[in-house]
Formats: structure tokens, C-alpha cells, sequence
């Protein structure tokens, strides 16, 4: 029998640790957290995730802020209020939420949002840092994985560990993290060779690839753990992972749902890197 990982029940007990953290935060330098959400255009997705942010923010008494531009803004016009964002003294995180409109350069916003308050984690210097194992802010989603496992005392010492999926927002990062914390890490991706050859000898599965129900039963070992990052719609606009749950569910060990495990973790993690920078600009 498998043990369901419940993000919602992990999310709520690290965003009462948050809540706690940002009213002793105010009482002891009397510093209110603030995020910033910069969000281009009107992709329907975007505009949830947008709003989710704002309500969690309220929730743990952080500041929050969003700046819905129009899908024409120019890359320049973004560029300028990134610029204010970064000296605003009542902002600590800055989000620009992706994918951003084809006709702006992704890389140089993010580039240009200062490290000091890239509570992504995207910004170059976070990136180095997060490899050199001396990291500032790490990837939400990642860093919600790690928070997951570690709060079912999964060991991830000595796992196998298989990521299925490249991207810079899951893929690499969650690979360094297993890493540091002394994992066996592969990364597959769409070349890999006999991909299912590969994810049958992980201990720990993370599936990242963005294709519903692409991780099949025959795919995964007895006991594995597996971590479905994924959002897709089915055929019925039903929310489905990367992973086929139905099959999979009585052969692992732990597995998270699709809506209700990692997603709640990348809004929670989110507001935690925000603590966090407000405390290192206060000092603490
Ligand atoms: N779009 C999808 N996931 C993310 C994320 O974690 N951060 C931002 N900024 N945009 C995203």
C-alpha cells in the first residue's frame, strides 16, 4: 500500500511556521515582508497562480503587491519597473511570473531583477550559488520537493534518484538539491535512451516533463517514491500529473497527488523565501 504525500497538509504547517516568523520579524525590527508580482499579458493559468500568491500572502501577514501589464508591453517598459521594484524598500521578493510574451527576452528580465530579492531563485548568481551548495534563494518548487520528502522522513541519502524533465525551474534544480543532500541523481529528458530502463531503478522519481500520465506502472520500480510535478489537462479538462496515478498508486511507497501535492509547495515555499529576504535585509 501506498502512503499519499499530502502537500496541503506540508504547505499549512510551513505556512503557520512563516506566519510566526513574519510577526516576530515585525515585533522585533518592525519590518512587514513584501512581495511584488509582475505578471505580462493574460494567460488564464498565470492569472490563478497570481491571485493563489495574493490570498497566501494576506494569510501569513506579508505585503503583496501585483502589476498586471498589458500583453504589449515592451521589454524596455518591463525592464523599468523591474528597476523600481528592485529599490523599493517595501518590496523583498520580486516575482515575474513565466512564460513571459515571445516578443521579451526572458533571460535578460530575469537577469535583471536583483539577486537580493530573486525569490524564483532565477537569477544567475542564485543559480551558481544553489550549485556551489551555498545557496540564497532556492527554486520554489525544488525547494518544496526537499521540504516534502524531509517532512515524511524520506531518506534521500543514498536514493536512487531519477529526474525526468531539464527545465531550469524543476529539472536542474531539484537535481542539485537530491545531490547535495547525498542522492545518486540521473537526468532524462526527451533523448534518453530507454527512458522507462532509467526510471526503474529509482528509489526516487521526479517527473517534470509537462505530458499527462507520461509515467506509466511499467515505468516505476516496487516501493518507489514518486514526486509528480506535473499540470496538465486530460482529454475531459481534468487537472492530471505527469505520472498515471490509477496504475501506479498501489505499487509505490509515497506518492503525491495531482491537484494537492507539489503545487501547494511552490506558493508556500514562495512566501518562505520572501521571509527570508526580508530577514537578511534586516540583518538577521
Ligand atoms: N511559471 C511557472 N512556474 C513558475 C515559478 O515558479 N515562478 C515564476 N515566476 N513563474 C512560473
Amino acid at each position: 500500500m501506498s502512503e499519499l504525500i499530502d502537500g496541503k497538509k506540508v504547505s499549512e504547517d510551513t505556512r503557520e511556521e512563516i506566519a510566526k516568523g513574519v510577526e516576530e520579524l515585525k515585533s522585533s525590527s518592525g519590518i512587514t515582508p513584501g512581495l511584488a508580482a509582475v505578471l505580462v499579458g493574460d494567460d488564464p493559468a498565470s492569472e490563478i497562480y497570481v491571485r493563489n500568491k495574493r490570498k497566501a500572502c494576506e494569510k501569513v501577514g506579508i505585503y503583496s503587491e501585483e502589476h498586471k501589464l498589458p500583453a504589449e508591453t515592451t521589454e524596455e517598459e518591463l525592464l523599468a519597473l523591474v528597476n523600481k521594484l528592485n529599490n523599493d524598500d517595501k518590496i523583498h521578493g520580486i516575482l515575474v511570473q513565466l512564460p513571459l510574451p515571445d516578443h521579451i527576452n526572458e533571460t535578460n528580465i530575469l537577469r535583471n531583477v536583483t539577486p537580493l530579492k530573486d525569490v524564483d531563485g532565477f537569477h544567475p548568481e542564485n543559480v551558481g550559488r544553489l550549485v556551489e551548495g551555498n545557496p540564497r534563494f532556492i527554486s520554489c518548487t525544488p525547494y518544496g520537493i526537499i521540504k516534502m520528502l524531509d517532512y515524511y522522513n524520506i531518506e534521500i541519502k543514498g536514493a536512487e534518484a531519477v529526474v525526468v524533465g531539464r527545465s531550469n525551474i524543476v529539472g536542474k534544480p531539484v537535481g542539485m538539491l537530491l545531490l547535495h543532500r547525498h542522492a545518486t541523481v540521473t537526468t532524462c529528458h526527451s533523448r534518453t535512451k530507454d527512458l522507462g530502463e532509467v526510471t526503474r531503478r529509482a528509489d526516487i522519481l521526479v517527473a517534470a516533463i509537462g505530458r499527462a500520465n507520461f509515467i506509466t506502472a511499467d515505468m516505476v520500480k516496487d516501493g518507489a517514491v514518486v514526486i509528480d510535478v506535473g499540470i496538465n489537462r486530460n482529454e475531459e479538462g481534468k487537472l492530471t500529473g505527469d505520472v498515471d496515478f490509477a496504475n501506479l498508486s498501489d505499487k509505490v511507497s509515497y506518492i503525491t497527488p495531482v491537484p494537492g501535492g507539489v503545487g501547494p509547495m511552490t506558493i508556500t515555499m514562495l512566501l518562505w523565501n520572501t521571509l527570508e529576504s526580508a530577514k537578511l535585509s534586516a540583518g538577521k
